[in-house]
Order: structure tokens, then C-alpha cells, then sequence
């Protein structure tokens, strides 16, 4: 009596990133419904993918110069999207070296602490 191999669908558990981001002082507002996951992504992309050369965002430690200081321009979510993923003005477009996703983490963590 042959049975059916048993496909060996490992349900793929995406270990979260589980480093618990000590970030001290942060001033809540609203519901906490941001994954906080892709925030701490965002904020490894941004000083490993060069933006932290180019602009200042102090919870990165970033004192870039080249482009504007993001902690006073504090860009909503999708004006970091649409920067990052088109370029312009001076800055390289990232669709090609970032995700999608990665963008949005990218977005999410800038949005998040700019100007805190
Ligand atoms: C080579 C330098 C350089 C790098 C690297 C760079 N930027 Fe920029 N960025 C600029 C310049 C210059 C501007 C100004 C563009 C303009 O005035 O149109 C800018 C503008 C911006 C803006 C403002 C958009 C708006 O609405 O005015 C955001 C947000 C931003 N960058 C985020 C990022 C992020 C996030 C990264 C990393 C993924 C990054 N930048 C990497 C130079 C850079």
C-alpha cells in the first residue's frame, strides 16, 4: 500500500528580528501598531546603505551634509518612499539596490524618528 510522498512543506517561520531596539527616551504616539520589526531594519539600511553619509538623522548617528537634515525636515512615510525608491535633486534612486520591502522599513524607521 503506497501512500503519497509527503511533501515536505516546512511552513517557513520568519524569525523575527529579535533585537529588543534599547532606544530609551521615545516618545510614544498613538497605538504602537508599527511593526517595530521594520523599524530596526530600516534603521540598519539606512547607515548601511549609505544614507547616513548624506543626510543627518540623529538616532542614526548620522551627520551627513549632503542632503537635508532629515530630523528638521521630518518626511512623512511616503515622501521617504517615493525619494528613495526615484532619486533626484542630487540623490541616487535605491529601487534597484533595495526591496521594495526594504524601502518601506527604510521609510518606516526615518518617518518614525525624525525630529525625536
Ligand atoms: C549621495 C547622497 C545621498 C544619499 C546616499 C541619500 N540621499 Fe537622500 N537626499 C540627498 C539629496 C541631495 C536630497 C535633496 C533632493 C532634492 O532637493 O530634491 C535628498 C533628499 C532626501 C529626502 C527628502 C525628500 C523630500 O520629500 O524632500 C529624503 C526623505 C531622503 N533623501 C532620504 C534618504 C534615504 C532614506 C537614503 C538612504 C536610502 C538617502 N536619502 C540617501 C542625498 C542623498
Amino acid at each position: 500500500m503506497r501512500r503519497a510522498p509527503l511533501v515536505a512543506a516546512a511552513g517557513a517561520v520568519a524569525l523575527a528580528v529579535a533585537g529588543c531596539g534599547g532606544g530609551g527616551s521615545s516618545t510614544r504616539t498613538s497605538t504602537a501598531t508599527t511593526t517595530s520589526s521594520a523599524v530596526a531594519t530600516g534603521k540598519q539600511l539606512f547607515t548601511s546603505v549609505g544614507c547616513s553619509s548624506c543626510h543627518t538623522l540623529a538616532d542614526a548617528g548620522a551627520k551627513g551634509q549632503v542632503g537635508p537634515n532629515l530630523d528638521t525636515l521630518r518626511p512623512s512615510d511616503a515622501a521617504v518612499v517615493r525619494q528613495v525608491t526615484h532619486g533626484g535633486g542630487g540623490m541616487p534612486a535605491f529601487d534597484d539596490q533595495l526591496s521594495a520591502q526594504q524601502i518601506q522599513a527604510v521609510a518606516r524607521y526615518v518617518s518614525s524618528v525624525a525630529g525625536h
